[in-house]
């Protein structure tokens, strides 16, 4: 791939010569280069800088009227799925509770039953057209969850597809196992018999055909407990899965803490937050015995999309966590992936700053996915994962104006999609 010059960009965003993850305060610090250039060799960053420093030789006409910022890292997607559940929303609509449709035999069996029932190349192409959907809406990275098979075969079903989709895509994927996202009809009162075939008959064949990077289970109430998240946990963790774990999203049930105790990558979902457990998040250290580095991945469309109260994102920040931001893209709780409107809403609903959101959307949501050190920052060696806007005002005017369309062009590892 021949060098690539980017001259006269009108906002060069999230340009940092080292990265962390963000927390607390430094979370609003969106570092910003106006009238720069971009160098990218082989689909990654290579040089930046203000024009005013430019080399002689490079190019002069051009420009780029708009921002270019990093493409989105969405940490957390349930996008492999079959079918949809709009007759839920409907339900839902006319009443019903989340809990009510879940005890009813739809929510997550109701998309397991559908997908037992597809093939796994029908099972890739709505993956597959889904993913193209949201790399156009500016999504460069992306964390993939089994757990609408509940089967042996339906759960090495779906990371099957992921792993195909890791092949076959330019975007960087990251695939989780969530076996223990409910419990089958046929195992409701035999908790152990279930988690002996996540144990015993997923587990290994996912560790041999390396079909995951991480694993996750659904602690709450009527789902998993907390003992039996660890139980699960622990048994991935065997075969070098980490956690990253569904915590908090309708209940406390004390997920925080097994999640901490297991050193989670980080803590998804987060509703329903006593002010203690928002303390801990924040890694606060009278509180916490262990020091935890992980991250508190909130999902505001799941928020928005079931009428349940925001995320207490202010907070979380105030008291110094390290907040992530992705869609949770799946049939019932967040049927998009449109991270864009997950940054706006981040923005409108849990008073986030724009600076705040877009870093919690890119660099944070990188380290979520543990690669932080490859994507999510303008920063000399990462992959260039870029998005351009159309020309705007300031960045606050990417959230302010939440339904438009304002990607102009999406670039994954310097190539323009
Ligand atoms: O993250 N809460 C658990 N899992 C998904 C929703 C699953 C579904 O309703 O299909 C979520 O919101
Ligand atoms: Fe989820």
């Amino acid at each position: 791939m021949p060098t690539q010059i980017i001259t006269n960009i009108k906002q060069l965003v999230n340009v940092r010569e080292q990265t962390h993850v963000l927390r607390g305060s430094e979370l609003a610090e969106l570092p910003v280069l106006g009238n720069a250039y971009l160098i990218i060799e082989n689909g990654i960053i290579a040089g930046y800088g203000e024009m005013k420093d430019a080399p002689k030789a490079f190019p002069t006409g051009g420009g780029v009227e708009g921002a270019v910022l990093p493409a989105w890292c969405d940490s957390h997607t349930h996008l492999v799925f079959a079918g949809s559940r709009e007759n839920e929303f409907v339900d839902k609509i006319k009443g019903m509770s989340y809990a009510a449709i879940a005890a009813k035999g739809g929510g997550i069996l109701n998309s397991a039953k559908k997908l037992n029932e597809t093939s796994e190349d029908e099972l890739f192409n709505q993956a597959w057209m889904r993913l193209l959907e949201v790399s156009k809406l500016g999504t460069g990275a992306i964390e993939i969850k089994s757990g609408y098979g509940l089967s042996v075969q339906g759960e090495l079903k779906m990371l099957r597809v992921i792993k195909k989709l890791k092949e076959k895509s330019s975007l960087t994927i990251k695939s989780t196992f969530l076996g223990a996202h409910t419990y089958p009809v046929e195992y409701k009162e035999n908790h152990q018999g279930y988690i002996d075939l996540i144990i015993n008959e997923m587990l290994p064949v996912i560790a041999k055909e390396k079909l995951a990077d991480y694993i996750d289970v659904f602690c709450e109430q009527n789902f998993f407990s907390t003992e039996e998240t660890e139980t699960i946990c622990k048994a991935g963790m065997q075969y070098g899965l980490k956690p990253k774990l569904h915590v908090n999203q309708l209940n406390s049930i004390g997920g925080i803490e097994t999640g901490i105790k297991l050193n989670a990558v980080s803590l998804d979902h987060l509703e329903t937050l006593s002010p203690a457990e928002i303390n801990v998040l924040g890694n606060n250290p009278p509180l916490l015995k262990e020091v935890w580095m992980g991250l508190c991945t909130l999902l505001p469309t799941a928020a928005f999309f079931l009428r349940m109260p925001m995320q207490p994102a202010r907070q979380l920040i105030d008291n110094g966590g390290a907040v992530a931001l992705a869609s949770d893209y799946n049939p019932g709780s967040s049927p998009g992936g449109n991270m864009n409107f997950v940054v706006a809403l981040s923005c409108i609903q849990m008073k986030m700053l724009p600076e705040e959101a877009i870093n919690a959307a890119t660099l944070n949501g990188a380290y979520a996915m543990e690669t932080g050190n490859n994507l999510g920052s303008i920063t000399i060696g990462k992959k260039a994962n870029l998005i351009f806007t159309k020309p705007i005002p300031s960045l606050a005017y990417l959230p302010y104006s939440f339904s438009t369309n304002l990607i102009d062009k999406v670039m994954i590892g310097g190539e323009f999609i």
